[in-house]
This record gives structure tokens, C-alpha cells and sequence, in this order.
């Protein structure tokens, strides 16, 4: 398996592989990889003839405050792994490399950004979306997957790529989830014991919006109420946000009236953990 760290280098060994008429795959991640990740790869594996993954812990996506120093990076392990579900080659850059000193250009996607983690995270968006469209500029893949878990994220992808006409198909993965039902994030290892118990209250409370919703309820306002008492009954978790929103468009919604998402951020301790989950009236 290939480490590439070099922008030129990875749109040469790119190059050759589409001279031949070679399909690619680009799985981007942040490393600290886990099964959610791994099952993006195994994903894309059989879907193109390359499949690469980029791991780099991108500083435009992190505000002021927030965990850029602290997030958790463990190169060699994320090697081993992702050698073992056919990862071919890794793109892992330098800062510097992405992000020159006179570096002044971002992607600003409207609108579908303005709630949601975009609301508590000012920039964040920004910072996701550039680095995207840079890796999608450097690794020219046919097909690129995200996770279902980053609802917003993928919906704000999905927009910059239409709106941009950019050739790349993106791909959505369904969340994956450990046997309890936490969904796997790099930022479950900030959780102690006690929190790692207490941050299930996310999934429960997802599950029993879900059920309400079969059940017959329509009414966002009393699905987010009764949401919200269920998560401040547990120790340590403060809510960031709880939102009903368009699946698409991810707008507020009043009535559960066909599909809808819930999304939910929540802080356990200082860790801020997000997951979400489609309702279907
Ligand atoms: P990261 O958090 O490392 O996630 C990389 C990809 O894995 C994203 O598409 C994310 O949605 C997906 N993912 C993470 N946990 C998942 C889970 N439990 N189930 C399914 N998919 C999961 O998201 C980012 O990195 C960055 O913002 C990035 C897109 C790489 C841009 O910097």
C-alpha cells in the first residue's frame, strides 16, 4: 500500500491509474479509523478499480475552542487497517501542504447550512466543504462515499457537487453503530466509562421518537419536547440541539407528514456527540 503526502505526487500516481482508463474510489476520513470507516472502504472496494482514502484532520472544519489539537490520531494502526479491507493508497497531506501560508479560497454552500450543526459550529461547514472540493480536485475520484451518520455534512456534499457540476458521484453509507447501538465516532474515545453509558440516551432517544412516530404522533413540536426530557434526565448531557427537519433540504418541519430526520447533538461531559435517524409517518 502507498503513503502519499505530496499534492503533485497524488495527482501523478491518479493520472496514470485514468490513463489506463482505472475507475477511483476516495473514501476521505480523518484517521483514528473505526468500523464505521472501514465498512465506507468495504463499501467502495468493489465499485471502482482503485480505492483510496485520504486521512487528514482538517483544520478549517475545527473553530476556535474546539478539539483540532486533542483529536485523536493513530497513523500506523489506521495503516493496518485499512490495508486489511484493500485501501491501495493513502492520501495524507500536511497541513502546510493543503493550506499554504497565502492560502485564501473557500466554498461556501447556503442555505442548508444555516441550522443544524451549521448553527453551533459558525465555519465549520466552510471548512468541510473546501477541503472536499480540494480532495476531489487532487484525487479526481469517480466515486466518493460519506457516512449517513454526518447527516448534514452529506446533504451539504451532495449540494456542492450539483452546484459546482463537479464529476464525481457521492455515495451515502447508513450509520454504523456499536452492538448497543452508540454510533461509532472517533470522539467516543473522549468518553469515560460512565459517559459511554450515559451518551446511549442519543440512540434511545432516536429509537423512541421512531416508535411514537409508527405509533401516530405527527407533531414535531411534541416529538422534540418529549425528545428533549428524555435527554436532560441524564447525567452529564446537555443539549446542543434536538431538530425535525426536510430530509433534502433540511429545513424545520411542523408535521411529520411522509419521511423526516431527527437530528440530534448532544454534549456528554465536554464531548460533543451527534447522531440522527428517519422518521416515517
Ligand atoms: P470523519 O469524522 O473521520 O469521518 C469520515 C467519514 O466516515 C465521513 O463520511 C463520516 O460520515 C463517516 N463516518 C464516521 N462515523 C461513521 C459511522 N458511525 N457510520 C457511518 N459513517 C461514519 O467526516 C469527516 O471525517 C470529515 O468532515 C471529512 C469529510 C473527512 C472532511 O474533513
Amino acid at each position: 500500500m502507498e503513503i502519499i503526502r505530496e499534492i503533485q505526487a497524488m495527482k501523478e500516481w491518479v493520472r496514470a491509474a485514468r490513463k489506463k482508463g482505472e475507475t477511483v474510489c476516495l473514501v476521505p476520513t480523518m484517521g483514528y479509523l473505526h468500523e464505521g470507516h472501514l465498512d465506507l472502504m468495504r463499501m467502495g472496494r468493489p465499485l471502482a478499480d482503485h480505492l483510496v482514502i485520504s486521512i487528514f484532520v482538517n483544520p478549517t472544519q475545527f473553530g476556535a475552542g474546539e478539539d483540532l489539537d486533542r483529536y485523536p490520531r493513530d497513523l500506523p494502526r489506521d495503516i493496518e487497517l485499512s490495508e486489511s479491507v484493500g485501501v491501495e493508497c493513502i492520501f495524507h497531506p500536511e497541513a502546510s501542504e493543503m493550506y499554504p501560508p497565502d492560502y485564501c479560497t473557500y466554498v461556501n454552500v447556503e442555505n442548508i447550512t444555516s441550522g443544524l450543526c451549521g448553527a453551533s459550529r459558525p465555519g465549520h461547514f466552510r471548512g468541510v466543504a473546501t477541503v472536499v472540493a480540494k480532495l476531489f480536485n487532487i484525487v479526481e475520484p469517480d466515486i466518493a462515499i460519506f457516512g449517513e451518520k454526518d447527516y448534514q455534512q452529506l446533504a451539504v456534499l451532495k449540494k456542492m457537487v450539483e452546484d459546482l457540476n463537479m464529476n464525481v458521484q457521492i455515495l451515502a453509507h447508513p450509520t454504523v453503530r456499536e452492538n448497543d447501538g452508540l454510533a461509532m465516532s472517533s470522539r467516543n474515545k473522549y468518553l469515560t466509562p460512565e459517559q459511554r453509558k450515559n451518551a446511549l440516551v442519543l440512540f434511545w432517544t432516536l429509537k423512541a421518537a421512531r416508535e411514537r412516530v409508527k405509533q401516530g404522533e405527527r407533531s414535531a413540536a411534541v416529538l422534540k419536547s418529549e425528545a428533549a426530557t428524555m435527554i436532560e434526565q441524564v447525567p452529564e448531557c446537555t443539549i446542543d440541539y434536538v431538530d425535525i427537519v426536510d430530509p433534502v433540504l433540511l429545513t424545520p418541519l411542523e408535521r411529520i407528514e411522509d419521511r423526516a430526520v431527527m437530528a440530534l447533538a448532544v454534549k456528554v461531559g465536554t464531548t460533543r456527540l451527534i447522531d440522527n435517524m428517519t422518521l416515517e409517518a
